[in-house]
């Protein structure tokens, strides 16, 4: 272990797509390419310092990678100061798991500077109190546990901390696009439905099982229609993003098997059969997503946070 103050250690947090259709709050995904990064080092003020250039909360107890380096320091009993510095490469409210990314880098940065003494399962709990921060109270683990671990990972809403790592058979290949608008997570959560008819309730609890079968055995022929007829979330989201229809038919029309919204938006993703099509739905998404869209080509990330290489 290494207790000099110039010590840095650099994580990365990946981007986590949501949701993914009618998987609300349950099923989550972890994408490379694109992340947050946190240099970390001991430091001799006490508590959490951070600093950043991005627009986000400096107070460890209201930001997110804060929070959860807070919490990895009192699990390891270690009163040590830590200083934080946090590069958003991913926009804010833009639905792809930034508060998360961020909280699980945070805490993997906490992590390894004590010498690594905790296991990814054993920061679920940090990093899941940590993502609270950022959705309005409620815990949910859809973004937080993929950023994590890595791969494609179920947890229920009612207890986040029950979660299962789903087995990819084949390599999954995205496309993300990114609108230029800003959602935040809590306000999108208020917009939804608190109470749903039976019918509606059914049909996504089938869909979720059957889109998830379609995944697991990479049988992308058969995702669509699973994937995109959320009858309770999407439909209440789509109002809050204006190119959410034309998005869905450019990504189609180019040849992608099926488009959702991630998270709370605006950003979706489109699955795709091979790497090969991805440029041309990518730009065909980013088109139909307006004025200074962003695209990325990608694919499942299946390892989580990670030192920066
Ligand atoms: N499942 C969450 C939501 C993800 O859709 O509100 C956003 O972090």
């Amino acid at each position: 272990m290494n207790h000099s103050h110039n010590h840095t250690v650099s994580v990365f947090g990946s981007a986590s797509l949501s949701n993914l259709g009618p998987g609300f709050d349950t099923l989550g995904l972890c994408i490379k390419g694109i992340g947050d990064i946190i240099d970390a080092r001991f430091s001799a003020e006490p508590g959490i310092t951070i600093t950043s250039e991005a627009p986000i909360p400096l107070e460890a107890k209201n930001n997110t990678a804060g929070r959860a380096a807070h919490l990895v320091m009192t699990k390891a009993a270690d009163k040590r100061g830590l200083h934080l510095h946090i590069k958003k490469g991913i926009p804010i409210g833009s639905g792809i798991g930034g508060s998360a990314a961020s909280a699980s880098a945070g805490a993997w940065a906490a992590n390894l500077l004590l010498g690594r003494p905790f296991t990814k399962n054993e920061l679920a709990y940090e990093v899941l109190e940590a993502e609270r921060l950022a959705s309005g109270g409620t815990l949910h683990g859809d973004n937080a546990l993929p950023s994590l671990l890595g791969g494609l990972i179920l947890t229920s809403p009612v207890k986040p901390l029950d979660y299962r790592r789903i087995e990819l058979t084949s390599p999954m290949h995205l496309v993300v696009v990114l609108p230029k608008r800003t959602i935040l997570t809590a306000d999108a959560r208020t917009i939804l439905p608190r109470v749903v008819p039976r019918l509606e309730a059914v049909h996504n609890a089938s869909d979720l099982a059957f889109m998830l079968h379609s995944l697991m055995t990479g049988d992308w022929d058969t995702l669509a229609p699973y994937m995109m007829r959320d009858r309770i979330v999407e439909p209440a989201r789509a109002s809050l993003v204006p190119c959410y229809t034309k998005v869905r038919k450019a990504a189609l029309d180019a040849g992608a098997c099926a488009v959702a919204l991630t998270g709370s938006g605006p950003a979706m993703f489109a699955i795709m059969k091979d790497a090969e099509s991805g440029s041309a739905i990518c730009s065909a998404m980013v088109n139909a997503a307006g004025e200074g869209a962003k695209g990325i080509v990608t694919q499942a990330d299946m390892h989580g946070v990670r030192p920066c290489s």
